[in-house]
């Protein structure tokens, strides 16, 4: 039986093994270049961050990650079909290995900030703009 993420060393052992993966995926290696040639370790403790933020609330990431995908999109462009990638590859590491609220919110925020984050990045309007736009019922403001 497995269990929900609870703590930042849930966090990093679930990052750990999708990075295992992203990094040699054949779509993603290339635009996560950088990470690999850096070395994980130096990235782990600020996804940790980010993650712990997103999940637990800890306020422990105060970077901006679309300014720093922005960069790297300049040097390595991708585009929807590697967002697509990255999350099923996110889903399925989180379901492998977890289970419970805090898993369910590690797949439903991942699939909210790969679709806001891709939308901004090509210059589309996000999707609360667009519902607001068509008169239908958007997504509930984020923080
Ligand atoms: C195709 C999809 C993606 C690619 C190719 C990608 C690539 C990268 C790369 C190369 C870096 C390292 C940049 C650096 O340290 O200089 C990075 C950092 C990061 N990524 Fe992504 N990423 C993707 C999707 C995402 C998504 C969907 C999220 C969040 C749900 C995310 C969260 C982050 C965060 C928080 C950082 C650290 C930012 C910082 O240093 O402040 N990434 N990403």
């Amino acid at each position: 039986m497995t269990g929900d993420l609870t703590c930042r060393a849930d966090v990093e052992a679930l990052l750990r093994r999708f990075y295992g993966r992203a990094l040699v995926d054949e779509l993603l290696a290339e635009p996560f270049t950088e990470v690999r040639e850096q070395g994980l370790e130096s990235h782990l403790p600020v996804m940790c961050d980010f993650w712990e933020t997103v999940l637990f609330g800890t306020g422990t990431y105060r970077g901006s990650a679309f300014r720093v995908h922005q960069r790297v999109r300049s040097q390595h462009p991708f585009g929807a079909a590697h967002f697509d990638r990255w999350l099923e590859l996110w889903h399925r590491t989180v379901d492998e290995m977890y289970a419970g609220p805090h898993a369910d919110r590690a797949k439903v925020q991942g699939a909210g900030i790969a679709t806001s984050m891709n939308r901004r990045l090509s210059g589309l309007p996000s999707v609360a703009a667009e519902a607001l736009r068509l008169g239908i019922p958007g997504p509930a403001p984020s923080a």
